[in-house]
């Protein structure tokens, strides 16, 4: 679907599915071809997933109807153009597949996203992080997003229930990178999140209400109502405020 002549065939004879980018991963192979010759989950699982949101994650709905056609197949073997060849324990990836074709969280997990010039946004979104891991949050992973490449913060997007957004405001409107992350999420169909935000501005914060906009914009979205606003540094006594903020995030991982 994401590019026209792509398309899937199964071989009857030896019940082989020809997946095209369905089951496909990035990364080259290093001499085994087929996925059980390899720790699959700990070296290829976060490829496979970047690669399925980035190049196939809009078009959820198409991989549903051809997830429906191929169970009525006996499928053996899975050759994707990309990546290593499935003979074994299919299920486990076409489960995969059924969730980030659906837009579910792989894992109840808090994925903080934050973009700074000087600092200080990335020391508060590090205090949320330890602030998080205090009320008992499990798994929480904190990205600069200057300095990640968007395609590997979109699979970490799909991967988690939880969300959190830290950016300045920038010439009043939100810093670049953060905001051609959320156009990217918007542009992949980015659905089912749980969303958190903060913000800086010195003069006139306005980020956090543009990313409320933007995430608006997407299908299914919840975006909490706490939020943090940094003037260019955390002020002595916002330590509640931030507080305030990863109860509202770990109430709501709890109640999933
Ligand atoms: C180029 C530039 C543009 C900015 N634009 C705004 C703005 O429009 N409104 C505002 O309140 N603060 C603005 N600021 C101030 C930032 O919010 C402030 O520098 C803040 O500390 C940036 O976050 P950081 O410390 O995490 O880098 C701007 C700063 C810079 C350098």
């Amino acid at each position: 679907m994401h590019w026209p002549e792509t398309m899937v065939t199964y071989d009857e004879a030896d019940e082989v599915l020809f997946s095209a980018d369905g089951f496909g991963s990035f990364g080259a192979l290093g001499g085994h071809i087929f996925a059980d010759e390899m720790d699959f989950d700990r070296d290829w699982l976060d490829d496979a997933r970047r690669y399925y949101c980035n190049i196939v994650g809009k078009y959820g709905t198409s991989v549903q109807a051809l997830l429906k056609k191929a169970s009525g197949l006996k499928i053996s073997v899975i050759c994707p153009l990309h990546g290593p060849v499935w003979r074994k324990n299919l299920d486990y990836f076409l489960e995969k597949y059924q969730k980030w074709s659906t837009y579910e969280a792989e894992d109840k997990a808090v994925v903080i996203m934050y973009a700074s010039m000087y600092g200080n946004t990335a020391s508060a979104a590090d205090a949320l992080a330890g602030c998080l891991a205090e009320r008992g949050v499990e798994k929480i992973a904190v990205y600069d997003v200057s300095n990640t490449h968007v395609s590997d913060l979109i699979g970490e997007i799909f991967r988690a229930s939880h969300l959190v957004f830290a950016a300045p405001t920038y010439n009043g409107g939100i810093y670049p990178v953060m905001e051609n992350l959320l156009s990217d999420m918007k542009a992949l169909a980015v659905q089912k999140k749980t969303v958190a935000l903060m913000e800086n501005g010195t003069w006139a914060a306005t980020t956090a209400k543009q990313m409320r906009e933007k995430l608006g914009e997407m299908k299914d979205i919840t975006i909490l109502d706490a939020q943090v606003t940094i003037k260019s540094a955390m002020a002595a006594g916002q330590g509640d405020e931030l507080a305030a903020l990863a109860d509202a995030i770990a109430a709501e991982l709890c109640e999933r």
